[in-house]
């Protein structure tokens, strides 16, 4: 039986993979230090016979080395994401220590590595549909947000050098806005995941700056395809492969379609970015070419954000029972 080992499988996306990965026939090990996810997320795997959890520092011990063992893939998922509301050092020391081990356990047991990479490289960049060979512009060191996007385009080019000069087979895909059940239902989970809590309060849905800003959403079981795709075919070692959706919507139209679905009676309120601590910079638009990973990984969404939301918000629902 084929295994993969998935660092921050406790997470959001992670867990989601590993239960692909374990209902596909795969025996899925997933370490976590449990810093975001939660063994929750694990509930319909964990007593599985060919799934098996370790609670583990990926920085700190042998436990991934040991899990690497007879083993095919590494799915590199675990990191500190845009430190929006505290300091980025754990952002730049675990992204950059944790991939470096990561990359040096896949290196020694001579595993395919898929790196988690994002959309935030992109940054600045104010030409999107982004390509995979487009500048990455990023924005001054006294703005921490780029914190996140200098971390993973430090991983990206550290992944590309164990590629070119140790031969290891590895992936990159840069993730762009995935949401779904067992997203973090606070701003590390994304706008939506506060959207759709505020709303199930009837609390104002809080949209930072004008809401004119647009992103892409993309269901997690979409997410989860492009990375198994990659796991299991050999046409895209050596790339850069963007994962998302291409249907753009702004973040004040996000909110108010999340009122509509979630049937709420909440309001929209504009926060100013200087409101929320810190020096801030936004991205104002972000939607992905979809073209290579079409190519390479035959992957398309297949889920609308109308029935992604409407199954996100019945799991956020469940979830509120579950902690009554
Ligand atoms: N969710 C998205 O939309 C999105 C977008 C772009 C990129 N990504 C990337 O995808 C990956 C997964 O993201 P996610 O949304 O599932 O985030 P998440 O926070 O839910 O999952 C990351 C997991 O890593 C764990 N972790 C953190 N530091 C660790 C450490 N030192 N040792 C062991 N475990 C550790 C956390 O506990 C968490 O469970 C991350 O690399 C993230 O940067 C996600």
């Amino acid at each position: 039986m084929p295994k993969v080992v998935i660092t921050g499988g406790a997470g959001f996306i992670g867990s989601n993979l590993a239960e692909a990965m374990v209902n596909s026939g795969w025996a899925v090990t997933a370490i976590d230090d449990l810093s975001f996810g939660s063994l929750n997320n694990l509930e319909s795997i964990k007593k599985d016979s060919n799934f098996q959890f370790v609670k583990s520092d990926i920085c700190q011990s042998g436990a991934l080395d040991d899990a690497c063992k007879d083993t095919q893939c590494l799915v590199h998922l675990a990191a500190y994401k845009i430190p929006r509301y505290g300091g980025a050092l754990k952002t730049l020391n675990i992204n950059n220590d944790g991939t470096r081990a990561a990359l040096e356990c896949a290196s020694k047991y001579g595993l395919k590595f898929i790196l988690a990479s994002t959309s935030d490289v992109y940054g600045k960049n104010a030409n999107p549909p982004f390509k995979e060979g487009d500048n990455l512009v990023l924005g001054p060191p006294f703005i921490r947000r780029w914190a996140y996007a200098v971390s993973k385009a430090f991983d990206e080019q550290l992944a590309m050098a164990y590629y070119d000069e140790r031969e290891l087979p590895i992936v990159i895909l840069r993730f762009f806005g995935s949401y779904g059940p067992h997203n973090h239902r606070t701003w590390w989970g994304g706008p939506q995941a506060v959207f759709i809590e505020q709303a199930l309060q009837n609390h104002s849905l809080s949209v930072h700056g004008d809401g004119r800003q647009t992103r892409s959403f993309c269901y997690v079981s979409d997410t989860v395809r492009g990375i198994k795709s990659a796991i299991e075919t050999d046409r895209a070692i050596g790339e850069i492969i963007n994962i998302g959706s291409i249907n753009e919507i702004s973040i004040e139209e996000l909110a108010r379609k999340v009122i509509v679905l979630a049937d709420s009676k909440s309001e929209i309120e504009f926060i100013a970015y200087e409101q929320f601590g810190g020096r801030y910079e936004d991205v104002r638009n972000r939607v992905p070419d979809l073209a290579k990973a079409k190519r390479l990984l035959r992957f398309e969404p297949k889920i609308s954000l109308d029935q992604g939301l409407t199954r996100t918000i019945e799991w956020h629902k469940r979830f509120a029972r579950m902690s009554d």
